[in-house]
């Protein structure tokens, strides 16, 4: 596929909600529970962090601890959000997780925070098609036995379903209202399409949500409600390249 397949094509929805939100968003991270539940799952990544480091839809907001790394690329389709990048010791690159910009076999770690449920589009396959592309581009740039960390909302094996089966009336009702779609994998489903890329899942845990409330912080950031109290879970996975 060349970057002018209409499949690789932006989505203009999310692309411009992130743009119109990038500095609430940026501020939001440094809000309490939100940073609480960062600064958890950064314990976890950090110790495992070494060589060249890729954060890929980083927000502009990485800023894990480099002593043990070169240095971290930080990736984002949305200029606006790198702009504002306060991290240290840290590249700022545009670029789509769909299509890298980057060499195959260079990256020691991955790191997708918070990205794969944005990956969205109209329709339930191309949303599928988007996050395969994503995951095949995390394998061609990583080295062989290096390590992608996924960090993402996920829900049980029977919300996915459910939200496959009504893709297209959520989609439409988000765009409705103004809103970008999301879609939400089982950490199940998700390691099959890492394995389906030569990505070996080694462990998968799940991340205390600890007092976090923001239910939805891109899409409807006034709704209040403790995540630990739904079927939404924050999951670390991590898999190793074969
Ligand atoms: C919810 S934010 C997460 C930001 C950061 N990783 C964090 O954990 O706070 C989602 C990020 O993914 C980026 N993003 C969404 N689609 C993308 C794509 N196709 N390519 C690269 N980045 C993308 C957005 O611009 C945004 O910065």
């Amino acid at each position: 596929m060349t970057p002018a397949d209409p499949n690789r094509r932006p989505d203009k929805s999310v692309q411009s909600y992130f743009r119109k939100i990038h500095l609430d968003y940026q501020e939001s991270v440094g809000r309490e529970t939100i940073a609480g539940v960062h600064e958890r799952i950064r314990r976890e990544i950090e110790p495992r962090l070494q060589g060249l480091v890729l954060d890929i839809g980083s927000g502009g907001v990485p800023d894990h601890e480099t002593n043990a790394s070169r240095t971290v690329i930080s990736l984002d389709n949305v200029f606006e959000f790198l702009k504002n990048a306060k991290g240290k010791n840290v590249l700022n690159i545009v670029g789509d997780i769909r299509a890298l910009p980057l060499k195959g076999n260079t990256m020691d770690r991955i790191i997708i925070q918070f990205v794969i449920h944005h990956l969205t589009a109209s329709i339930l396959e191309k949303n599928l098609r988007n996050v395969r592309n994503a995951v095949a581009e995390s394998a061609r740039v990583l080295k062989k036995g290096g390590q992608v960390f996924i960090v993402d909302s996920m829900v049980p094996l029977s919300l996915e379903y459910l939200q496959r089966t009504n893709y297209i009336v959520s989609y439409h009702l988000l765009k409705a209202l103004n809103k970008p779609m999301v879609f939400f994998f089982s950490a199940k489903k998700f390691c099959r399409i890492l394995e389906d890329h030569g990505l070996v899942p080694a462990r998968v845990l799940n991340i205390n949500w600890g007092t976090m409330n923001e239910a939805s912080q891109a899409l409807f950031p006034w709704l209040r409600f403790p995540l630990r109290y739904t079927p939404v879970r924050c999951m670390l996975i991590s898999a190793v390249k074969a």
